[in-house]
């Protein structure tokens, strides 16, 4: 069986999530997903807006994915590599050559992005609203 993993935030779920995810899953019979935790999002200095149990609940639930782990440590990947016999590690191009050391214990893959979407997008077109609804009232 073909084990494929990959990482990520996975804030405010959106389509381009799911795009990733399910092309993931196409490369293998089983997807790991591992959901930054909260503490390891603030070491990288990203705020989240849902909390990591929902994240993980949210990704878990997920038709493409059988397991969610937690990423709380830049330098898991080997140690879960192993742990999980992943043959293909996955991420989206926004990290293009980044993990190319992973090469050495599996196949490495940057899918491309879906366009026009993200978490931070989000964010800020929900701050705008808020911001238009503050005027109008
Ligand atoms: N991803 C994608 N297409 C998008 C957004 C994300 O393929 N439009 C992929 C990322 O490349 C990554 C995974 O989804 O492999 C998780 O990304 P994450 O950083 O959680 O999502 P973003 O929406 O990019 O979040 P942010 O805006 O906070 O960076």
């Amino acid at each position: 069986m073909k084990t494929v993993i990959t990482y990520g935030t996975f804030d405010l779920f959106h389509i381009g999530h799911v795009n990733l995810l399910k092309r993931a899953k196409s490369l293998g019979e089983r997807l790991i997903v591992a959901v930054s935790t909260d503490d390891f999002n603030r070491q990288k200095g990203k705020t989240t807006l849902v909390p990591y149990e929902h994240r993980h609940a949210v990704v878990e639930s997920c038709r493409y994915v059988d397991q969610v782990i937690s990423e709380h440590d830049w330098l898991q990947k080997i140690d879960d590599i192993e742990k999980y016999q992943v043959d293909v590690f996955v991420m989206g191009d926004d990290w293009q050559g980044k993990f190319d050391e992973l090469k050495q214990h599996c196949e490495v893959v940057y899918l491309p992005r879906t366009r026009d979407i993200s978490s931070t997008a989000i964010k800020q077109a929900m701050a705008v609203i808020a911001q238009v609804e503050r005027e109008l009232r």
